[in-house]
């Protein structure tokens, strides 16, 4: 007997065209490029230019993931935008990158878990094609965070930045094993007792406005690496695979001391981990996408590898997804 799965046909990305160093940052902010290549890896970051909206960045990074899977925007009917930096407070800013694909039919909605949203998009998309519902669709990760972020707080406007990245997936009839093609297990987990430790002060229910990012860096790091760790433990367990078989690490792009404590304490070699934030900063729901086609442009990531991903963000919220490519 088999069953469907989650295939990936293509993925794409999209960085705004402006880059902003450590060292560019250095002249309006009390910081250094030492502090911040110390403290997080991060080098530069993308910005979005003025009139640049999330739904923008999120389309040219579905143009590109379609074109890598030669697939039509019309063959498109569920289109799942992970986002915290929507365009406006509503409609979705999927029904925006819908309407821009000229895509009439199916379903488009906004998912909002922070940096985890990719990971939490997989999870969600997953679930709907394998009821046979939805047949291909378009799992987006985009941000602006330089629109929320507060330019005078050294502690947080320096690990952002903006980008876009996106993947085709199919549903399609697998065998039933771990060796199928697709996605094989997803994670998600929260817990809201944290949520003011990573947190925007503004909104349309309580400010009427739409506020600026706050972070408590050093709480939300002592929580990183303990959730990343245990939820793909999870994936571990779900499967019976190990470490060992790991092909590809692809985790969230916060922070490359995160990444690589994460790393260590797995047991996943350090030259199987894809790091892209020391380029991109923290790009929230769009740097696993980002990263993920990074690794694919460079031929690291092949057919038939076994890929990893893990999340973890604001609320708390953490995730991780095992993909067979
Ligand atoms: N430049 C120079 N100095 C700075 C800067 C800066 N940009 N920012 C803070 N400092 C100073 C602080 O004021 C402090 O000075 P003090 O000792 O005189 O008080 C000193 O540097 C150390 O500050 P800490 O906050 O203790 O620095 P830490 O080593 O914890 O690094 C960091 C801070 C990079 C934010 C780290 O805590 C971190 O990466 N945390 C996790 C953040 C993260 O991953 N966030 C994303 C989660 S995903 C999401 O959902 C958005």
């Amino acid at each position: 007997m088999t069953i469907l799965r989650s295939v990936v046909l293509g993925c794409g990305s999209y960085l705004p065209e402006r880059v902003v160093t450590n060292q560019e940052l250095a002249e309006s902010v009390d910081t250094s490029d030492e502090w911040i290549v110390q403290r997080t890896g991060i080098r530069q970051r993308h910005i979005a230019a003025d009139g640049e909206v999330t739904s923008d960045l999120a389309i040219h990074a579905a143009r590109a993931a379609l074109a890598s899977a030669h697939v039509d925007a019309q063959s498109i009917d569920l289109i799942v935008l992970a986002t915290s930096t929507p365009d406006n407070t509503f409609p979705a800013s999927a029904v925006s990158v819908q309407a821009g694909l000229g895509v009439t039919r199916g379903a488009a909605f906004d998912l909002q878990a922070v940096c985890s949203g990719f990971v939490y998009a997989l999870a969600v998309t997953d679930s709907l094609l394998r009821t046979g519902a939805y047949a291909r669709a378009l799992v987006i990760g985009a941000e602006t965070f330089s629109r929320i972020l507060d330019w005078t707080d050294r502690t947080t406007c320096v690990l952002f930045g903006d980008g876009a990245g996106a993947v085709v997936l199919e549903a399609q009839q697998q065998p039933g094993g771990r060796d199928d093609r697709g996605i094989l297990t997803t994670h998600l987990r929260s817990d809201g007792r944290h949520k003011s430790k990573l947190y925007v002060d503004g909104g349309p229910s309580s400010t009427k406005t739409v506020g600026h990012l706050r972070m408590e860096g050093r709480a939300v790091f002592k929580h990183a690496v303990a959730m990343i760790t245990d939820v793909i433990e999870d994936a571990f367990r779900a499967t019976g695979y190990t470490a060992a078989d790991i092909d590809w690490f692809v985790p969230h792009q916060a922070n490359k001391r995160i990444i690589d404590d994460s790393a260590r304490r797995l047991g996943i070699a350090p030259e199987k981990v894809v790091t892209t934030v020391d380029l991109h900063g923290n790009t929230s729901a769009a740097s696993i996408p980002l990263a993920l086609n990074a690794a694919i442009k460079d031929g690291r990531i092949k057919k038939g590898d076994l890929v990893l991903f893990e999340a973890m963000g604001g609320g708390f919220t953490w995730g991780s997804a095992l993909v067979r490519w």
